[in-house]
């Protein structure tokens, strides 16, 4: 399969990239190809004509998108539409990302894909938009996956750090910390993510539509802090804070773990979240980890 990704920086674009597959996977950087200019897409999808598009890009600093909301529209919702667009024109599969701030964290067990959605800020609102104007514009080539709380290896670094990096990094220069324990999420290693994501890609009975695709499990960032700092024996004072989802005005769900009940149907299934973070520990901070 020719297969053009779109966010070969970021960390789930990094983890597909690292996948060993026998597709052809083109990844031009941001310069070549922006998802809001159409006449660079167009282009490459005219020159190498892919199978399927992965688009990882999004505008998903969520404070900053109450702050620009217009831009948030613009990348997370006009961007996606025209590339949807582009995709049905060329007959090439979209795959394009979503988030678990599409719901209002009504629920206290994980959300199902055909759940009711109804996001609490700009950024899940665009983020909303995106996905049915992917799913209006191009029906029949149209997949959006939503995930949740990304970390990733390679991706990370070059933002200054994930979650978890960056609580590591956190207890090198503090012994107490607060965590949040009012939101409950399902964290997701992109690796793992990625390895589901071409598994979905190759399916043979892949239907167009939405899909989850996270670690399984569910826990609160305190929890996962906890974890973190369990599995490298890491000793802070770790006291958490309810802060009852708000940031300043900001809203955001108490609960917005997800099931995924579409890409399990078809066999993939994601590990735990325990396990994702064992595994991540163990490839860059081995020299750290518990014996
Ligand atoms: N991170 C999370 O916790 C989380 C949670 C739920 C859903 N998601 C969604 O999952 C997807 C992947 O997330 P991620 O954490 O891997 O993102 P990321 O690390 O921020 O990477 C985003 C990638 O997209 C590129 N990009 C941004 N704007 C672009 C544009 N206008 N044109 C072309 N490329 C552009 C970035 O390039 P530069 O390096 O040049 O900026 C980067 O390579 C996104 O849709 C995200 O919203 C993420």
């Amino acid at each position: 399969m020719n297969i053009l990704l779109i966010g070969k920086t970021g960390q789930l674009g990094s983890s597909i990239l690292a996948e060993q597959t026998t597709h052809r996977i083109y990844a031009p950087d941001r310069a070549e190809l922006d998802i809001e200019s159409k006449e660079s897409y167009e282009r490459v999808i005219a020159e190498f004509h892919p199978d399927v598009v992965v688009n990882t890009a999004a505008f998903h600093n969520v404070p900053q998108c109450e702050v620009e909301p217009l831009r948030a529209f613009a990348v997370n919702c006009q961007s996606v539409r025209d590339l949807a667009l582009a995709c049905k024109k060329a007959d090439t599969l979209l795959v394009t990302f979503s988030t678990d701030y599409v719901f209002g964290g009504e629920r206290k067990t994980p959300y199902r894909e055909d759940d009711r959605t109804r996001p609490l800020q700009m950024y899940g609102i665009s983020r909303l938009a995106g996905e049915l104007s992917a799913l209006a514009t191009a029906p029949q080539h149209a997949v959006v996956i939503r995930t949740c709380g990304l970390y990733g290896l390679s991706g990370a670094s070059s933002k200054g750090g994930n979650f978890v990096d960056k609580r590591i990094a956190d207890a090198q220069s503090s012994s107490e910390m607060e965590m949040g324990c009012d939101q409950v999420v399902s964290p997701t290693y992109t690796d793992d993510l990625a390895q589901a994501v071409l598994k979905l890609i190759e399916h043979p009975q892949l239907v167009p539509g939405i899909y989850h695709l996270v670690n399984e499990g569910e826990c609160t960032w305190f929890e996962f802090t906890q974890a973190i700092y369990e599995l490298l024996n890491i000793n802070v004072d770790l006291r958490p804070v309810d802060r009852g989802g708000m940031s300043g005005e900001m809203r955001r769900p108490l609960y917005s773990a997800l099931a995924n009940t579409k890409a399990r149907d078809l066999g993939i299934l994601l590990p735990h979240w325990r396990d994702a973070l064992q595994l991540y520990l163990n490839i860059k901070y081995r020299d750290k980890l518990v014996k």
